[in-house]
Formats: C-alpha cells, sequence, structure tokens
C-alpha cells in the first residue's frame, strides 16, 4: 500500500525530540518543520503516532494537494476529492484554515467555506444527502493549508489535543501542558536509569510523565477517543492490535515529587492515582530549602513559580534559594529549571552548561541545564 504522509504538530522547541519519537515509531522520510515533523508511513503508524508519541499535539493525514489559480479551481478541486474515503453524510464536520500569502483568500474563513461548500455538494451529488457542520466538537476535522497558490488538505486524526491525555482530574494554578512536560524530559536525556526529582511539582505532571516515560508506557493508554476512530476507514482491529503493542520496562529507579503546598501535592496524588503511577511517585510536601534527598547522578527539573502571584522580591528569594540548594545540597547531579525571566536565572546564581528555548503557552522561556560538579565549576 503507498505511504501516506503524516504531519505531527509540537510547540517551538520539541521538534528535535519528537522527530526521534517518530523514527522509533516506523515513521519514514522524516522532515523537521516549523513545531511540526513530517513523516510517511501507513495506516499502523498513524495509529501508532497517535497512540505513542508523548510530545506530539495532534496528527494530521495529508489527502489532497493541489495548485489553483482561481477560487472556482479552487473550489472544484476540493469537490473533486473522495471524502466517502474518510466520511459519511451522517458524519458532523467542520472545516479549518490557515492561509498565507494568497490572493485569491484574503481570509481563512472564507477558504473554510469553499471547503465545506465543496464537502456537501459532493455528497449531496452522490448520495443525496449532506453531512451537516458542528463546530464544537465536530466527528471529522478537515484542515486547509493554503500558503500563495498552493492548497494541502489534511484530516485531523486526533480529535482533541494529544496533551489532554486523559489522566488529570485536578489542576494547580500553573500546570505545565503534558506535551511539554514529557517534552522537557526527553530534551534533559532522562530515560529512567537514574533517580528523578521534581521539587515543586505542583500538580505533578512531570513525576507522572516521568514515569510513563521510565515505564514505557503510552500516553494513549487513558484517551477514551481519538478523532480517526470517527473514519469510514477505521480499522478496529488493526487499533487494537497497536494498543497490545506491549514493552513494559520495570521502573528501577525512585522518582521524587515534592512541593510547599499541601493542596497541590493532594492535587498531584489525585492525578497519580488516577494514571494509576502513584505507587511509583515519593510525594512529599516540602520547601525545597529543607527538602532532603541523597541524590546521585539524578536529574532534577524544576518549573519554579514565575511570578503571577508572588512578588517579585519573593520570587527573587525562591530562585536564589534553588542555586543555593543546587550548589550545596546536589552536586554531582543534573539541574534543569524551566523559566521566562532573565532577572530570576541570575538569581539562581550557576552557570549552566545549555540553554534550550520552550514555550510555556504564550510565554517564552529558557529551559536551562546546570551540571553540578563537585567543587568550584558551578558557580
Ligand atoms: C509553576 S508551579 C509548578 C507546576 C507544575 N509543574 C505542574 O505541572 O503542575 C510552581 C510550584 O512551585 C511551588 N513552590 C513555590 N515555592 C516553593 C518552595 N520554596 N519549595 C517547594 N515548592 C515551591 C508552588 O507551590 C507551585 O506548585
Amino acid at each position: 500500500m503507498k505511504d501516506i504522509t503524516f504531519i505531527a504538530k509540537t510547540f517551538a522547541g520539541l521538534e528535535e525530540v519528537l522527530s526521534s519519537e517518530v523514527k522509533q515509531i516506523g515513521g519514514k522520510n522524516i522532515v523537521i518543520g516549523r513545531r511540526a515533523v513530517i513523516f510517511e508511513g501507513d495506516k499502523r503508524i498513524l495509529y501508532r503516532a497517535n497512540y505513542q508519541l508523548r510530545t506530539a499535539l495532534r496528527i494530521l493525514k495529508q489527502i489532497h494537494s493541489f495548485k489553483f489559480k482561481s477560487v472556482d479551481e479552487f473550489y472544484n478541486s476540493c469537490l473533486d476529492i473522495n471524502w466517502q474515503e474518510w466520511m459519511n453524510e451522517k458524519n458532523t464536520f467542520a472545516v479549518y484554515s490557515t492561509v498565507n500569502n494568497s490572493r485569491e483568500f484574503r481570509n481563512s474563513m472564507f477558504a473554510s467555506l469553499k471547503v465545506k461548500d465543496a464537502v456537501v455538494d459532493n455528497f449531496r451529488q452522490k448520495t443525496g444527502k449532506r453531512p451537516n457542520i458542528n463546530t464544537e466538537k465536530p466527528e471529522i476535522s478537515i484542515n486547509v493549508h493554503i500558503s500563495e497558490n498552493n492548497c494541502t488538505i489534511s484530516l485531523d486524526s486526533s480529535g482533541e489535543s494529544l496533551h489532554k491525555r486523559g489522566y488529570r482530574i485536578a489542576q494547580t494554578e500553573a500546570p505545565l501542558n503534558e506535551v511539554l512536560a514529557a517534552g522537557m524530559i526527553l530534551l534533559s536525556g532522562w530515560n529512567g536509569d537514574s533517580d528523578f526529582i521534581d521539587p515543586m511539582c505542583g500538580s505533578a505532571t512531570l513525576p507522572i510523565e516521568a514515569v510513563l516515560i521510565a515505564t514505557n508506557t503510552p500516553p494513549g493508554i487513558f484517551r477514551k477517543k481519538f478523532a480517526f476512530e470517527n473514519w469510514t476507514d477505521f480499522d478496529k482491529e488493526l487499533f487494537l492490535e497497536v494498543a497490545e503493542e506491549e514493552n513494559p520496562k520495570v521502573l528501577q529507579k525512585k522518582i521524587y515529587a515534592s512541593d510547599i503546598s499541601a493542596r497541590n501535592i493532594g492535587i498531584g496524588k489525585a492525578n497519580a492515582r488516577n494514571a494509576g503511577v502513584y505507587k511509583h511517585i515519593n510525594f512529599n510536601v516540602s520547601n525545597f530549602k529543607d527538602l532532603q534527598i541523597k541524590a546521585n547522578g539524578t536529574t532534577i527539573i524544576i518549573n519554579p513559580p514565575y511570578g503571577e502571584r508572588l512578588e517579585s522580591k519573593e520570587l527573587e528569594n525562591v530562585y536564589a534559594m534553588i542555586g543555593e540548594r543546587l550548589k550545596h545540597q546536589y552536586p554531582g547531579n543534573n539541574a534543569w529549571i524551566l523559566s521566562s525571566s532573565k532577572e530570576l536565572f541570575n538569581k539562581v546564581g550557576l552557570k549552566y552548561s545549555e540553554k534550550i528555548q520552550l514555550f510555556n503557552g504564550a510565554i517564552k522561556c529558557d529551559f536551562r541545564k546546570y551540571e553540578l560538579f563537585v567543587g568550584k565549576r558551578i558557580v
């Protein structure tokens, strides 16, 4: 069978880790794009991509690519697509478009409208019935990408964003997105071969994703639904096969999660229980200042507060305390800190060995690595 082109969407800064993941699941001809990884594969690879990739937000399947000189030509190309391959007249659908530098389409709404008309007319001509629009919860999401005179039409195979794993039942004030958390862990190089500490864990996104990585548990295990299950060509047997492709690893090392707030630890525990990983995480209510863990070769990942609620002086003290603790309590380990503030990073007072730009929502952040040598090099 001919390979299909897929586009896995992700956050800026996670493209490289996502492409390694795509390689692992058997994706071919992998190309790194902007906040995306493009690859080829068959239906099994598509199901794996949705079920197993930790750093993908959604997987699009390209169904048609064409050039057009006019709006009519555009409409006719869309009308010619054999939509019945993926949907029927009873399905609800929605069209989402992005338009760059097009003379014909000044706005994306107009492009979406033309595709919608083409789908409806195609069904009317072939079946005498038409599928209905549902922009809230469409069964079929059609993705249109126009750049100058080129158009690519894709179907969104995921539906709800893949960061919505399904295990989070409660949240603290500024939880990390699950895809970002998994990406941070993979970028740090941690794979379960050493202990892991998140001393400001909030709702425990990092420790939960760490357990899933270390035990090789697919993130899709918690999901109730993927959009491709609505497609006419859905192969349930094949999907079950993919879901049963298990290769579990036993957790060998310790995962520690602590936070100054007892309430947040309660929320983190609830999420961990719901994810079935509670027994793998050592939870603790503690100020990082007082945290006593014997660490050696451990990876420490910290997502400290940025300052929505704390006074700037308090925040400065938190970052200075982090630097002091890392230096005195954790030599011989690697620490990574995610923060948006250069000034606060300065308060840490340690030299970083690596810096990766990431986005926490709309906030541009640095993810900085500190190799905590025993001796002078860390100051
Ligand atoms: C940005 S949130 C972490 C969010 C978390 N990564 C998540 O996904 O939910 C920062 C956390 O640091 C905690 N915190 C602030 N000061 C602390 C301290 N001195 N020691 C330990 N935790 C602290 C806060 O209670 C809060 O839960």
